[in-house]
């Protein structure tokens, strides 16, 4: 009967509709750490990856969060919960998409990291930690922000004046100092392909 052929338009379409077209499970790979650590560098590097190897993704940073959907809000701690409310939403919002989404944003406290799972999910989430320790992001001070909070010209910079919590139990370390950005791609891609490949 015709009405059978294309069941799929016979009801709303779901995550696992697309992520089957899309070939993949949706995931959201979230890179924390401190200013300057590498986590954009490291997430651009992974995107890059698996946009290759025919993965469908979208990397959130400040460039494209802080500029636009989060351009009111600043770096006080309230803020920055605000901030990761959103990227979270957003972030869920692509994941039902079946996109897996890649995030690079300090989270700097359990509590706001916390506040991403239970948005996300639990079973959605991967958490990556880019371990750099505070004076290897100063003395590289990308941006030169570390040398503006400590001339006091920036106020509450994390790691300087406001508080930088290492994660618990990340998903995935890396310890920036100790690997190149290659090798730190290649590390994320191992752990998280058997998730997101579609079995
Ligand atoms: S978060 O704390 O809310 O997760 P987010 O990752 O969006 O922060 O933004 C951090 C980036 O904003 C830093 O890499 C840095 O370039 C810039 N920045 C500006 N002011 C601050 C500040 N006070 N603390 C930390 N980062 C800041």
């Amino acid at each position: 009967m015709a009405e059978n052929i294309h069941p799929i338009f016979d009801r709303i379409l779901s995550r696992s509709d697309k992520e089957s077209f899309l070939n993949q499970s949706a995931k959201v790979i979230w890179f924390t750490g401190l200013s300057g650590s590498g986590k954009s560098t490291i997430a651009e590097a992974v995107e890059k990856k698996l946009f290759q190897e025919g993965f469908f993704v979208q990397l959130l940073d400040g460039d494209n969060i802080r500029t636009g959907i989060c351009n009111n809000l600043g770096f006080s701690l309230e803020d920055r919960n605000e901030n990761i409310r959103r990227i979270s939403e957003v972030s869920k919002l692509f994941k039902n998409a079946g996109v897996i989404c890649l995030n690079s944003f300090v989270s700097p406290t359990e509590e706001i990291r916390n506040l991403a799972e239970t948005i996300i999910g639990k079973e959605d989430l991967i958490q990556v930690y880019v371990n750099a320790p505070l004076e290897l992001c100063e003395a590289r001070d990308v941006k030169g922000l570390y040398k503006k909070a400590r001339a006091g010209e920036i106020k509450g910079f994390t790691g300087i004046d406001s508080p930088f919590e290492a994660p618990a139990n990340p998903d995935i370390e890396i310890k920036t100092g100790e690997m190149s950005v290659e090798e730190a791609c290649q590390m994320v891609y191992d752990k998280i392909i058997k998730r997101i490949r579609k079995v």
